[in-house]
């Protein structure tokens, strides 16, 4: 299956490049390039996701971080501001879902990711209002169920990635293939991806297409803190560290308060007393209040690669446009 997959992945990678019948991940979401703009909390409003879209990628608002009225003034001002196709991420544990959920659906978007929660739970009654369905997995495990919930792709994303992550620590290199192997649907690769020759090595591996977070939340248009996008900019290979284990992995920058949460756990900290120690608004505090010692700061391994704030739409052209420079020089130095 993943030959054949492989094989299906090619000619629709040089018919979409070369302007040709539209298949494969651009089809499914009627974008030009199968790059996109992960959903994050506290970085992806209207403005990055526009700004991605209009560029010909996907851009993802984050519901995550918003209140529910703050989430149907972000999808009304991404539909103003662009007539290209967009979505929403949802992360399913949020406690205020069935307003977001019924947001989405009033406001007639098309394209939602789900993380963080069971698929079986909502997929259906998206797919019965005619919406495209993706689900956020970190094993061919959880790949399978998202298949069998109905969904019409998955985002597979790896140990590298930053934000939340999965408990058993696969990183992209081996993620992507074994999803690729376990499901018949697109697969969409994430973690560690921020360059057009990343974005060739996943689609290599079997990946139908990419979503990349930390390299957009070093983007004009991200609602990011500018002391964070700079953090990111400045973090180097290593400034990174998969944090918070006994409640929900979250790969973090070093800072204060990650200094904190290892001592805690190196002296035996429960999942009660970690709550109290990140108390509500940790990552509000740093990655938007700017806040770098107190705050949460999560980003992924990948920043060790990005040296500048960009606007989202060169992002968008810088990697595709490097993408198709090694797609046809993959070995070129
Ligand atoms: C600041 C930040 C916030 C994130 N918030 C979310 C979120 O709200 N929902 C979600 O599904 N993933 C979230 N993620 C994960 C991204 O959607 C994406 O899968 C990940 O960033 C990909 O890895 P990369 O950072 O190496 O590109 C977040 C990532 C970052 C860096």
């Amino acid at each position: 299956m993943s030959e054949q997959k492989h094989n299906e992945g090619s000619s629709d990678l040089s018919s979409s490049a070369l302007g040709g019948e539209q298949r494969g991940l651009t089809g499914l979401f009627g974008i030009n390039y199968p790059i996109i703009q992960a959903g994050m909390i506290w970085a992806s409003g209207w403005r990055l996701a526009s700004a991605v879209s209009n560029a010909g990628g996907l851009g993802l608002i984050g519901a995550g971080s918003m209140y529910p009225d703050v989430l149907r003034e972000h999808i009304q001002k991404c539909k103003a501001a662009t007539d290209k196709p967009f979505g929403v991420n949802i992360p399913l544990l949020y406690k205020d879902i069935d307003k977001h959920i019924q947001i989405v659906l009033d406001e007639g978007v098309k394209i939602v990711f789900t993380s963080a929660g069971n698929p079986k739970t909502w997929t259906p009654l998206f797919k019965r209002n005619g919406i495209t369905v993706v689900h956020v997995v970190s094993s061919s495990k959880f790949a399978l169920k998202a298949q069998d919930a109905g969904c019409d792709a998955v985002v597979a994303e790896g140990f590298e990635a930053g934000g939340h992550n999965g408990r058993e620590e696969t990183t992209t290199m081996v993620l992507i293939p074994a999803v690729v192997e376990a499901v018949s649907i697109p697969v969409i690769a994430a973690g560690g991806i921020a360059t057009g020759r990343q974005m060739l090595a996943a689609m290599v591996l079997g990946a139908d297409g990419v979503q990349m977070g930390s390299r957009f939340v070093a983007s004009e248009e991200a609602s990011s803190h500018m002391n964070f996008k700079q953090a990111v900019v400045d973090a180097a290979e290593g400034d990174t560290f998969l944090s918070l284990k006994k409640l929900t992995p979250v790969r973090l920058i070093k800072n204060k308060f990650f200094q904190q949460v290892q001592e805690a756990e190196s002296q035996g900290a429960g999942p009660d007393e970690l709550n109290e120690l990140l108390g509500r608004a940790r990552a509000k505090k740093g990655m938007y209040e700017g806040n770098l010692e107190e705050g949460e700061l999560e980003i992924g391994q990948v920043s060790a690669l990005i040296h500048e704030i960009l606007p989202a739409g060169r992002i968008v052209d810088n990697v595709w446009k490097e993408f198709l420079i090694s797609f046809n020089n993959p070995l070129g130095k």
